[in-house]
């Protein structure tokens, strides 16, 4: 019996790239909030959500895997990165069982959440897995502006797949299993249709807050304003449509950088400046500004705060307990610009080195203007991991001043 079981696994492994190359060839669904809504409201059918997803499950996968056999195969072989394609391997093939199963079979549909709930837990450790393979990388190979640039190209598209996937996988298995969020009746799935932007900053900051008492015995206050529109003045406190997860975990974030920076910055002063948010909601955007006093970042740091490849330095160990909790990876902020841009928002930091920094959450106002952003993979995705380093068109200042007293005693 173990005998035909491994046959059978191996037989299916092989059938792998089949299916990944069919798969592939479809462009993934992006679905509006609106859309997530219907799939979770009154009437909601689990046979037509299991039927989306056992077919846009594997074309999200599929897609995110042929563009992780791009990379380049120094960084491809390493143990982590292996893993963490084995495990995709594994879930693409775990829903391909599906595709020939009865939806009108209680027990398939049964079988289809339990499924779903070992895929996400199986995919809990793809980021440190994937930043280990990247530290591998980094320190075996000397590296090049190219392919640190396709590195930063494919860790996005790599990251917001897979919150993607776990948004489609989160929200089937939490309406599908039959019970109410006691803490949050109203939700539906992980989205909240009236989600109190002021109380996530709230908990947020609580949260960091803790976090910087244990490390540093202090933490700044908060002052929190919301602001909106004269005629949305009713409307207070603001609320949209959003999934609060998300939005806690991008504040959260941004509190504990902010936090850090303030008392590194005013170590030696007794009274801490506090940090400013102010929320604003439009006709089109809900802004989210968090403001430090920190001291700031020079100007021509900012983009490499966003990037994996720097901000990985020095290597940190998983588990690792000698750094500060309230940094990690350095993926702080990467992953939590991708949340803000996974719902056709953003997340941008201005600073003012000397002074301190401001970073802004930008959502979608409007629930119909809040649709996925998905990468497809193509033959631009393609042409775009084949850019070579060309020569720049600006002049490379030179490192030695002209001399150009030699041109004076000409002319004299
Ligand atoms: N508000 C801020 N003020 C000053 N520096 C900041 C601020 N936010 C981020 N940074 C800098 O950006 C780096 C990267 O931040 P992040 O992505 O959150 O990773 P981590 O906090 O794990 O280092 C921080 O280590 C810090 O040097
Ligand atoms: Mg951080």
């Amino acid at each position: 019996m173990k005998f035909v079981r491994f046959i059978m696994k191996n037989a299916s492994l092989a059938s792998v790239p089949k299916h990944i190359e069919h798969f592939s060839k479809f462009s993934p669904s992006p679905l509006s909030m609106k859309q997530f809504l219907d799939f979770g409201s009154i009437n909601a059918c689990e046979k037509t959500s299991f039927a989306f997803l056992r077919q846009e499950l594997p074309v999200r996968l599929s897609n995110i895997m042929k563009e992780i056999n791009l990379l380049p195969n120094r960084l491809l072989t390493t143990a982590s990165v292996q893993t963490v394609q084995s495990w995709y391997i594994q879930s693409l093939m775990e829903i391909l069982e599906f595709l020939d199963k009865n939806p009108d079979d209680f027990k398939v549909l049964g079988e289809f959440v339990d499924a779903l709930v070992t895929i996400r837990n199986r995919h809990n450790d793809v980021v440190p897995t994937m930043a280990q393979g990247i530290i591998e990388y980094k320190e075996a190979f000397p590296q090049d502006l190219v392919t640190n640039q396709n590195i930063q190209y494919f860790l996005d598209r790599f990251y917001m797949s897979r919150i993607s996937i776990r948004m489609l996988i989160n929200q089937h298995t939490l309406i599908f299993d039959g019970t109410l969020n006691p803490v949050h009746p109203n939700t539906i799935g992980s989205i909240d249709p009236q989600c109190e932007v002021g109380d996530v900053v709230q908990d947020a900051f609580h949260s960091a807050k803790m976090l910087c008492d244990q490390y540093y015995l202090r933490s700044p206050d908060l002052i929190l304003q919301e602001m909106c529109s004269k005629k949305k003045k009713k409307n207070l406190p603001m609320s949209i449509v959003y999934v609060p997860s998300h939005l806690y975990h991008m504040l959260f974030e941004l509190f504990k950088n902010a936090m850090r920076a303030t008392i590194e910055t005013h170590d030696k002063s007794n009274t801490l400046p506090p940090i400013q948010v102010r929320v604003s909601l439009g006709d089109e955007d809900m802004s989210i500004k968090v403001s430090d006093k920190g001291g700031g970042v020079p100007f021509r740091r900012i983009e490499n705060l966003f990037s994996y490849m720097f901000s990985t330095a020095p290597a940190p160990q998983i588990g690792e307990h000698t750094r500060p909790p309230l940094a990690g990876f350095g993926y702080g902020l990467p992953i939590s610009r991708l949340y803000a841009q996974y719902f056709q928002g953003d997340l941008q930091l201005y600073s003012m080195e000397g002074h301190g920094t401001d970073a802004v959450i930008y959502l979608k106002a409007l629930s119909t203007d809040s649709i996925e952003r998905l990468p497809v993979y193509n033959k631009t995705t393609l042409k775009n991991y084949k850019v070579s380093q060309e020569v720049d068109d600006w002049c490379i200042p030179s490192k030695e001043p002209l001399d150009l007293s030699i041109c004076k005693e000409n002319r004299y």
